[in-house]
């Protein structure tokens, strides 16, 4: 039976949107996506497009939007029969669990799905397909503060192997992303939250010289799913800006975690955070599912022997299974960019399908007296390390398109 589920109620002007799926993950996410200053109405028929077929032009007529779950095998005929009998009314955005061909989905679109996007996908760029696509333009209306509701970028950080330095890219990188401006680089343009994932081995408390936290652990052995309030008593404040959601010192068994818990986690910070960084473990624990759906980039710290590059490529396919579009780049710690890339390093881009982007170059001295004295790389060296950093965080920065920028700085 159908079930049909009335979210808001919907005014003569505000942009509607009917959700016609059959898969909770699914009816979850795109609810979830709107935030509350949106102004758009939701309808929801947990039915399939093919069901319901018989009805969808009058859909069509009564929504802007439709969203549905694409089942590429019988959806096409519904899509081609709907569009003649609508006369082009509406706006189609299918959300497709399963992958599909560029052919498949060139094929779709001629047949009158305006646009498709693969599921899972991250929050808010999802929001912004359902805002653009639904006719509500992204920019306004004027008295919602982006800054406040738009949710966080995630950016994973993962080594491929042990020792890398994923952490030390996950710490410094984050202190970068802060944007800091001035004369004395202290005023932070966006807020930044650093997770330590690693909660078994996570090094981040002891090289910010802060306290480990219990909020895994209490998770794994209380079941809770943290709340705000719960995790507010858990983040600590770090003197460059930085919040920061360190490792228990405890042993926490790493099954005991559920991915609810992690998705929970990181979803309140995105709201309260312009970036949330995460220094995954390099355990492949299910619960690492959540921040792979919600990234905006995951980082993976490599070499380029042939052992790293190999593993690389397995971390790719792994992470990959969670999420097809997943947006992998690649760092390359201990190696200087190459003015030339040698022959193993163009073979190594070939086997990863993807550049090394950025590379960072070995500076032991460094790294070693910012570990030693629990402070950044940036607060006292200018070394070519911090420099490969910070140009890495302003190229994330760009490319992530920060949009917190009226916000006030961190104090
Ligand atoms: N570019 C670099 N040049 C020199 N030393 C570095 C560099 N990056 C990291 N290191 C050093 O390498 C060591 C390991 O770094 P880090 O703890 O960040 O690695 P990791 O991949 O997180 O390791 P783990 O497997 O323990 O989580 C540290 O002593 C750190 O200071
Ligand atoms: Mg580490």
């Amino acid at each position: 039976m159908t079930r049909i589920t009335k979210e808001t109620n919907m005014a003569q002007d505000k942009p509607s949107i009917i959700l016609i799926s059959d898969d909770t993950a699914i009816n979850d996410a795109v609810r979830g996506a709107l935030l509350p200053g949106d102004d758009i109405g939701i309808e929801v028929q947990a039915t399939t497009l093919t069901a319901v077929n018989g009805k969808a032009v009058k859909l069509a007529e009564e929504h802007d939007l439709i969203v549905f779950r694409l089942n590429p095998q019988t959806d096409r005929a519904a899509v081609q029969e709907l569009r003649e009998k609508s006369g082009g009314k509406g706006t189609l955005l299918a959300l497709s669990d399963a992958p599909i061909s560029l052919a498949e989905a060139r094929e779709l679109k001629k047949a009158g799905i305006d646009e498709i996007l693969p599921f899972p996908i991250p929050s808010s760029d999802l929001r912004d397909q359902l805002l653009e696509l639904s006719g509500r333009p992204l920019q306004l209306p004027a008295l919602i503060d982006r800054s406040a509701t738009r949710p966080g970028k995630v950016i994973a950080v993962a080594p491929v192997r042990g020792g890398i330095g994923a952490s030390t890219v996950a710490i410094n990188l984050a202190d970068q992303l802060q944007g800091k401006t001035g004369m004395l680089r202290k005023a932070a343009q966006h807020r930044v939250a650093l997770v330590d994932l690693d909660i078994q081995f996570g090094t981040v408390a002891s090289a910010l010289d802060l306290d480990p936290s219990d909020v895994f652990y209490r998770m794994a052995t209380e079941t809770i799913v943290p709340d705000r309030t719960f995790l507010a008593q858990s983040l600590q404040s770090h003197d460059s800006g930085l919040t920061v959601l360190a490792a228990p010192d405890k042993f926490v068994p790493l099954d005991a975690i559920e991915p609810r818990q992690i998705d929970a986690v990181i979803g309140h910070l995105q709201r309260e955070f312009d970036y949330v960084v995460v220094d995954l473990p390099r355990t492949l624990v299910e619960w690492i599912g959540p921040v792979l759906t919600r990234c905006a980039r995951l980082m993976l710290v490599t070499d380029t022997t042939v052992p790293a590059i190999r593993q690389a490529r397995r971390l790719i396919d792994f992470y990959g299974e969670d999420r097809f579009d997943l947006p992998v780049e690649m760092v390359v710690n201990h190696e200087k960019k190459p003015v030339l890339p040698a022959s193993h390093h163009s073979e190594a881009a070939k086997v990863l399908e993807r550049p090394l982007k950025y590379w960072l170059p070995d500076d032991p001295r460094r790294a070693r007296a910012a570990l030693d004295r629990g402070e950044l790389l940036s607060q006292h060296s200018h070394g070519a390390l911090s420099g490969a950093l910070r140009r890495m965080a302003r190229n994330l920065l760009t490319e992530t398109t920060a949009t917190a920028e009226a916000r006030p700085a961190s104090s």
